[in-house]
């Protein structure tokens, strides 16, 4: 019942010439959206050429960040509203990057995904903990955190329509991936989170991805997983010919 989603992150690689030539390559290969709901998350120079070529297309597009306010003297900053108005369909927020390099809090973050719903976009909320993290035995308890703060506020219907991606920090651009049941186990745990805030109808809506190091031979399967509705992909993304493995991962 829930339509699984790929989504490529393609962090700060790619320009806008690099951009249309890939959406050209991929466009008339995606799946329906009905079936696996194809996205792209490009820096945001690169979104103007990624929405001119996939007009039409059944490719969605995500941007890589957002700020929580609309508009105002915030120098360097994206807003969502404006966002909305390019026609983009999803913000990925919280990524381990972001929170890492640019000392995003989960307070940030619940801003942020409250100024997406407010402007009509979906967010795409990542959490997921560090090797430290998980070798103390905490990451169950650390994804709960981050979960139960990002969600702070927010509908049950719009907690329903986002999605959520898990990313062990240790496996993300390492070549190292979490095992399918390693990734299930704490995909499993974020569900569990949202049925506790919300209840059981909510948490078997929500769309569950995981991400770190997915490419074309894992994808299946991580994917054949019951907690697992989509993955977050980094380096494999940026290819093409392995983009469009991973969203047609069914054939
Ligand atoms: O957002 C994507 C993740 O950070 C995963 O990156 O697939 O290169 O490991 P990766």
């Amino acid at each position: 019942m829930r339509t699984p989603i790929i989504a490529g992150n393609w962090k700060m690689n790619m320009n806008p010439e690099q951009t249309a030539e890939f959406v050209k390559a991929v466009k008339d290969s995606l799946p329906a959206s009905s079936k696996v709901e194809a996205v792209i998350g490009a820096p945001a120079v690169d979104l103007p050429a990624l929405l001119e070529n996939a007009k039409g297309s059944e490719l969605k597009v995500a941007a890589e960040n957002c700020y929580f306010e609309d508009e105002g003297a915030f120098t360097g900053e994206t807003s969502p509203k404006v966002l909305k108005e390019m026609g983009v369909d999803y913000v990925i927020i919280g990524h381990s990057e972001r929170r890492e390099y640019f000392h995003e809090t989960d307070e940030d973050i619940n801003k942020k995904a409250h100024a997406i719903f407010k402007n009509g976009l979906l967010p795409i909320i990542c959490c997921g903990e560090s090797l430290e993290t998980r070798e103390a035995g905490k990451a169950e308890e650390w994804v709960e955190g981050q979960v139960t703060a990002a969600l702070k506020g927010l509908s049950a219907d719009q907690v329903a329509s986002l999605v959520i991606a898990y990313e062990p920090i240790w496996a993300i651009g390492t070549g190292k991936t979490a095992s399918s049941d390693q990734a299930e186990e704490i995909c499993a745990v974020v569900r569990k989170t949202v049925a506790k805030l919300y209840d059981q109808t909510v948490a078997d809506k929500v769309r569950i991805q995981y991400g770190g190091s997915v490419k074309p031979a894992n994808v299946k399967e991580l994917m054949a997983k019951e907690n697992i509705d989509g993955g977050l992909v980094g380096g494999a993304s940026l290819v093409p010919d392995s983009y469009l493995k991973l969203v047609n991962y069914q054939d």
